[in-house]
């Protein structure tokens, strides 16, 4: 079994005031501060929920991987999931073994929580982006 837990359902937006009014604002959750990834082309912000988290994400810097994505969904909406593996080296070994792409380089990058990170394609994953996070 290479997926551990849902580690977060990332929601993106043109601004992440918005998610803060709804998140803190009207359902009352915790938030963390915001995180800026410049290799990521995004400022993050987490909802810490009990069972998940939620990380919305706002576009950062002209070529940022989510302003397609915002250019369909103006309203903003489920950009990826994010499943915790044990090896992250062990699992990209393991898909490409199995015709499975990694997108970008192929190799991990560090996530929002300073981890390594990697992302499949959608198209070979059921129409959902998916993120790999190693969490030991
Ligand atoms: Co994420």
């Amino acid at each position: 079994m290479m997926l551990k837990r849902l580690n977060h359902i990332a929601i993106a937006l043109n601004n992440l005031d918005d998610g803060i009014n709804i998140y803190k604002g009207i359902f009352g959750a915790s938030i963390s501060d915001r995180v800026a990834l410049p290799e990521h082309g995004v400022t993050t912000i987490f909802v810490k929920l009990k069972n998940t988290n939620i990380e919305l994400l706002e576009p950062l810097g002209k070529n940022s991987p989510i302003s397609n994505f915002l250019i369909k969904n103006p309203s903003g909406g489920i950009h990826h999931l994010c499943y915790e593996v044990n090896d992250i080296n062990k699992s990209i070994e393991k898909l490409k073994r199995k015709g499975y792409t990694v997108l970008g380089s192929g190799i991990p990058r560090k996530g929002a929580h300073g981890k390594p990170v990697i992302f499949l394609h959608p198209k070979q994953f059921i129409g959902t982006l998916i993120e790999l996070e190693e969490v030991k």
